[in-house]
């Protein structure tokens, strides 16, 4: 038997989110640092999503010796020291896909969906087919999606619930950032052909968690060392391009007693460093490709506005001032939007596909 997992579940309001009678849709982004479920929640009309830390942690069962697994935010919180993320680099890769395999049948396990159900599952954008077989793989090992197993982009099914309650975007030509914690993805899509693919491990959230533990040291003159983890809570917690304000948080001292510090710069120092450099591979990278090879689709496109998902386009403010940056990188107008909850966005745009195929089927 598999332990259950801790996931966090909360329901948001959506449309069209049934597939018909005998169809179950359901969304998943096994993602690098989460992964998220949705599908239609057991009573009424919402749809049911949950999110779990992508990791796992082994230890020995003191009885038998055997050795054991814990998943998710309870494996992160009591193995901080060994605890392991399975899709580091994006995808799973060699013995990883085991791992990847055991903790999403753990995940699949603690939620309540029919094994007769349409799964669409996101993937992300990276020029690596084995790792893109092996993600594969541990979808179609999981006991669902006896209906359906089908991937699309996760740039795409992020972008769907920014443009409309259905499946509008499959309709438009648009520009789309996808901004992780271990790439930063950017295409264009016209009627749902992706459109020069760009994709960069350079800037990405990961980056500005490690930017963030170094500048905290700096700032506290080496008193305070954090790990990424805990770089990556204050960046959640605390990041914000509007309205960011200091924060405080305490230390145990190696010889006891506690240390109190107040954090001013290096949340903001590490997401403003990131934002300049998401605007530089957007004007200066991504868009002259898009120019040179698509000139009707790149000016269809600019006169819409940029949509931004992922997990970091959640950080309060970053619509706003992408569109400051970028316009002056540019020197025209960018407009920007984000749908309403970007770290849920990709799996909740899945969802739909499955509900639409579910139905042709
Ligand atoms: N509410 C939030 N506020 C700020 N940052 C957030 C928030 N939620 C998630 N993030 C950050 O977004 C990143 C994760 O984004 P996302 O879930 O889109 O990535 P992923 O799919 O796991 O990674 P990748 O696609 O790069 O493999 C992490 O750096 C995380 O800290
Ligand atoms: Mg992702």
């Amino acid at each position: 038997m598999s332990p259950t997992v801790d996931a966090e579940k909360e329901e948001v309001s959506a449309t069209g989110i049934g597939g018909d009678g005998n169809s179950f849709p359901v969304g998943v982004n096994l993602g690098s640092t989460r992964t998220v479920i949705a599908h239609p929640s057991e009573h009424g009309s919402g749809l049911q999503t949950s999110r779990t830390l992508t990791c796992l942690a082994r230890y020995e069962d003191p009885l038998t010796g055997e050795e054991k697994y814990l998943y998710g935010e309870e494996a992160a919180m009591e193995y901080p020291d060994k605890v392991e993320y399975m899709l580091r680099s994006g995808l799973p890769e060699g013995d990883q896909t085991e791992l990847a395999t055991q903790f999403f049948e753990a995940v699949i396990d603690s939620h309540d969906i029919p094994e007769q159900s349409a799964v669409v599952y996101a993937t992300p954008t990276i020029d690596n087919p084995e790792g893109l077989e092996n993600l594969s793989q541990v979808i179609e090992a999981s006991a669902i999606g006896d209906q359906l197993v089908e991937s699309y982009p996760e740039s795409l099914t992020g972008a769907i619930p920014a443009i409309g309650d259905g499946l509008e975007a499959l309709q438009e030509i648009f520009v789309t950032l996808n901004m992780g914690s271990t790439n930063l993805e950017m295409s264009a899509y016209r009627r749902g052909e992706q459109l020069v693919p760009f994709t960069t491990g350079a800037v990405t959230g990961n980056e500005v968690d490690r930017a963030i533990a170094n500048l905290v040291e700096e700032e506290t003159q080496g008193r305070v060392n954090i790990d990424t983890n805990t770089a990556r809570e204050y960046k959640e917690a605390h990041g914000d391009y509007d309205e960011f304000e200091p924060f405080t948080d305490i230390i145990q001292q190696p010889g006891g007693g506690t240390h109190e510090f107040t954090i001013e710069r290096s949340v903001m120092d590490a997401l403003d460093d990131y934002l300049d450099d998401v605007v530089e591979e957007f004007a200066n990278q991504f868009l002259p490709k898009l120019a040179n090879k698509h000139m009707r689709a790149y000016q269809l496109a600019l006169d819409k506005p940029v949509v931004l998902t992922g997990g970091m386009a959640c950080i309060p403010g970053i619509v706003e001032a992408f569109e400051e940056r970028a316009s002056e990188e540019l020197g025209r107008e960018i407009t920007a939007t984000a749908p309403d909850r970007a770290d849920l966005a990709a799996t909740v745009g899945a969802q739909r596909i499955a509900a639409e195929l579910g139905k042709q089927r």
